[in-house]
């Protein structure tokens, strides 16, 4: 099977799954269900559950026990970009080829979407019966989330980005910061995956850490590249937005020449890092090559 229908299908997966998870708009208080739903639902690549469906794949993870941590890491996503979209933060008008959450409904209702989101990311990790069923394990998985979603990860990374907006950041502060902002929920989704197995090997946890790493770094520096190279209509949001609005990119602060190289040289070293996998990880090797070459 080719790897976009993998990703279709794994698309319809958690599509149907979420939508089975998120509380329902005919219920109180409908105005933020409805908000909730509308953040999450509403199209996406739906990368990050991709990769925990195919790193489950390569290591004989029963793809049920994967539904819950897929669905949490793409609610934590989803709450991030509404958040990510607000006045505050990069005052975006269009996300997922629609009027971002807080232009459909209103900021107050985006941040409180948000905010429920990401508790109910954490509701369904503690909660689901099909995960693995060694406590250790389970506990591993929620660490890994909550960690790429906080000051060490999402979070941080967010802050960051404020920060160097009017400043001149070098490269190492602009890679720190994109490791965080987006490579840590990417790496999450490729960890928590690794940890769904009965015994997960410390080596082929090492070993993915690096590939969940590279990939993560490359996928931020892809969507600094398209935000220049893209359109709005393919993108589902504003092309340009970034240099607009002045913002430190990867392109800004390296070149453009120099960000395609440094994606391209990240994704080798990602499928690299798979190298004691063997065949069963063909699949993750394809996506880290999708993940530089997207054109969305
Ligand atoms: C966009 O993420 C924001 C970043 C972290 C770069 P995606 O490109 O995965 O957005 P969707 O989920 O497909 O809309
Ligand atoms: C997003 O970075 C990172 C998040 C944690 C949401 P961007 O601000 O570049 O993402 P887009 O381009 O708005 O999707
Ligand atoms: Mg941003
Ligand atoms: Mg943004
Ligand atoms: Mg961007």
């Amino acid at each position: 099977m080719s790897l976009e229908s993998r990703l279709k299908s794994f698309r319809g997966r958690i599509e149907d799954y979420l939508d089975s998870k998120l509380p329902r708009e005919d219920t109180a208080p409908e105005r933020l269900h409805a908000a909730m739903r509308y953040a999450v639902l509403g199209g996406g690549k739906r990368v990050r559950p991709a990769l925990l469906y195919l790193t489950g794949e390569a290591l004989g993870v029963p793809a049920e026990r994967l539904d819950a941590p897929a669905a949490a890491v793409e609610i934590i996503h989803a709450y991030s970009l509404v958040h990510d979209d607000l006045p505050a933060m990069d005052d975006d008008d269009l996300r997922r080829g629609r009027p971002t959450c807080h232009r459909a409904f209103d900021e107050a209702t985006a941040i409180l979407a948000g905010d429920a989101l990401q508790i109910l990311a954490f509701e369904l990790l503690s909660a689901d019966t099909a995960m693995v069923d060694d406590p250790h394990n389970r506990m591993a998985i929620i660490r890994e989330l909550a960690s790429a979603s906080g000051t060490a990860g999402m979070a941080g990374g967010q802050a960051i980005d404020l920060w160097v907006q009017g400043r001149d950041p070098d490269i190492t502060t602009l890679e720190n910061m994109h490791a965080l902002k987006t490579g840590a929920l990417i790496n999450a989704s490729v960890l928590m995956a690794a940890w769904s197995a009965d015994t997960p090997d410390p080596t082929v946890l090492d070993a993915l850490g690096r590939f969940g790493k590279a990939i993560g770094l490359a996928f931020q520096i892809q969507d600094d590249i398209l935000d220049i190279e893209g359109d709005t209509e393919t993108l589902g949001k504003t092309a340009g937005a970034d240099s607009a609005r002045d913002k430190p990119t990867y392109p800004s602060v390296a070149g453009l020449e120099q960000a395609r190289r440094r994606a391209a040289e990240l994704c080798d070293e990602a499928i690299r890092a798979l190298s004691i996998l063997g065949e069963s990880a063909v699949p993750l090797r394809q996506m880290a090559a999708y993940i530089v070459r997207r054109d969305s």
